[in-house]
């Protein structure tokens, strides 16, 4: 059987790894990845396929940056002609990204199965170019991965039921898989920051970046905290982060923050472990510090990880400064940590189990 796998953006390189060992330690599938080119800075893409040591895609569609409508349309265009020549039995999309939607529209619209590793997330709002992608990508799929409970319940609400199943979160199976490589003492003193001293912080999404006043009050926000807490702040920069900074001329709010460029995952995920706490608007990253027992400020106006606001461990803060101080300082309080929320670390093998029982040799 031959099975495609798109990617394209940061998180999906990570989720692809472990999919792709899985498949290759049992010879099961012929395996071809393909990438979208969404991501091509060497530190938004080329780092994670050397550190996970995921094999170079077969091929690069070079979408490259855009509006939403250019990025979904040339990826769409360049999935299908590669879909086309490769015929394979079914198509694995990863997450949320304008990639994932343009894999998922483009296969089952010439009659590929898709399969939608990370399904069944929902979050406020719907106009969120993220959820647009969810949805959508939700109700093209065949074959419906999810991390968690929640996740499973959000898509009978909506009538997704048949192979639909709950695996666990695939990125808990590769923080397991990583641990070993971590090395937080190292990276602290590489880095020149004191261990438990620090808050990693990471801001991405385009309704903080974009918004002056919304990005001017998170970076108030990190400097009162470090004014108050004596804890550092650690900030690998996104490009469109730093972009903006520089275009809303805000260069002087981050004197005091100690920048670095994007990091790779072992780099991110040791300094995440040694940290006090996170302060993110990134998806992936509000869990990894659950996974770190590490708590997260989600600088979200919601987010599709609830179940641990439910639970107290991570807080949501509106993108001013008043709040992200009260947000702060409360994550530095000591809070029940409920275990298992995403899977047990054997989603790999499990995705890998529904697309064999799903999709008819
Ligand atoms: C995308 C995903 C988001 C995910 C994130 C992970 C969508 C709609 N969003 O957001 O869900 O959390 O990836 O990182 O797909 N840029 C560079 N170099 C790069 C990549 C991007 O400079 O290698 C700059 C460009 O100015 C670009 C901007 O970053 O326009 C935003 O990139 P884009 O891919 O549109 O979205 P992300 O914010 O990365």
């Amino acid at each position: 059987m031959k099975i495609c796998s798109l990617v394209g953006a940061r998180p999906q390189f990570i989720k692809e790894a472990l999919i792709s060992a899985e498949v290759t330690k049992n010879h099961e599938w012929e395996h071809i990845v393909i990438h979208s080119g969404q991501h091509y800075d060497f530190k938004m893409s080329d780092i994670f396929f050397n550190e996970l040591n995921i094999p170079n895609p077969a091929y690069n569609l070079g979408v490259g940056s855009g509006s939403h409508a250019e990025m979904t349309a040339a990826a769409l265009t360049g999935v299908e002609q590669v879909l086309i020549k490769e015929n394979p039995a079914g198509l694995i999309v990863y997450g949320d990204t304008n990639t994932t939607l343009a894999g998922a529209l483009a296969a089952a619209k010439i009659d590929i199965p898709v399969i939608h590793v990370e399904a069944g997330i929902r979050q406020q709002p719907k106009s969120m170019p993220e959820e647009i992608n969810r949805v959508l990508t939700d109700k093209l799929s065949t074959i419906l991965c999810c991390c968690s409970d929640l996740s499973l319940s959000n898509l009978k609400k909506e009538n997704i039921e048949t192979n639909a199943s709950v695996t666990g979160d695939i990125m808990y199976d590769l923080f397991m898989h990583m641990y070993p490589k971590f090395s937080p003492e190292k990276q602290c003193s590489e880095h020149g920051i004191q261990p438990q001293k620090f808050i990693v912080a990471t801001i991405h999404r385009d309704f903080n970046t974009d918004n002056a006043a919304y990005l001017k009050g998170i970076l108030e926000g990190l400097n009162e905290l470090r004014r108050k807490t004596d804890l550092e702040i650690v900030f690998p920069i996104h490009p469109r982060t730093t972009k903006r900074i520089q275009e809303f001329g805000l260069t002087d709010l981050v004197d005091g923050l100690k920048i670095l460029p994007p990091l790779g995952y072992v780099e991110l995920m040791s300094l995440v472990c040694a940290s006090s706490f996170v302060i993110t608007d990134s998806g992936g990253l509000q869990k990894e510090a659950y996974y770190a027992n590490r708590r997260a400020v989600v600088i979200m106006p919601d987010t599709g990880w609830r179940e641990l606001i439910e639970c107290g461990w991570n807080l949501l803060s509106p993108p001013n400064r008043d709040d992200i101080v009260l947000y702060g300082e409360k994550a530095l309080r000591d809070c029940h940590k409920p275990n298992s929320l995403y899977g047990n670390g054997d989603a790999a093998k499990k995705i890998v189990k529904a697309v064999k029982e799903g999709i008819p040799v």
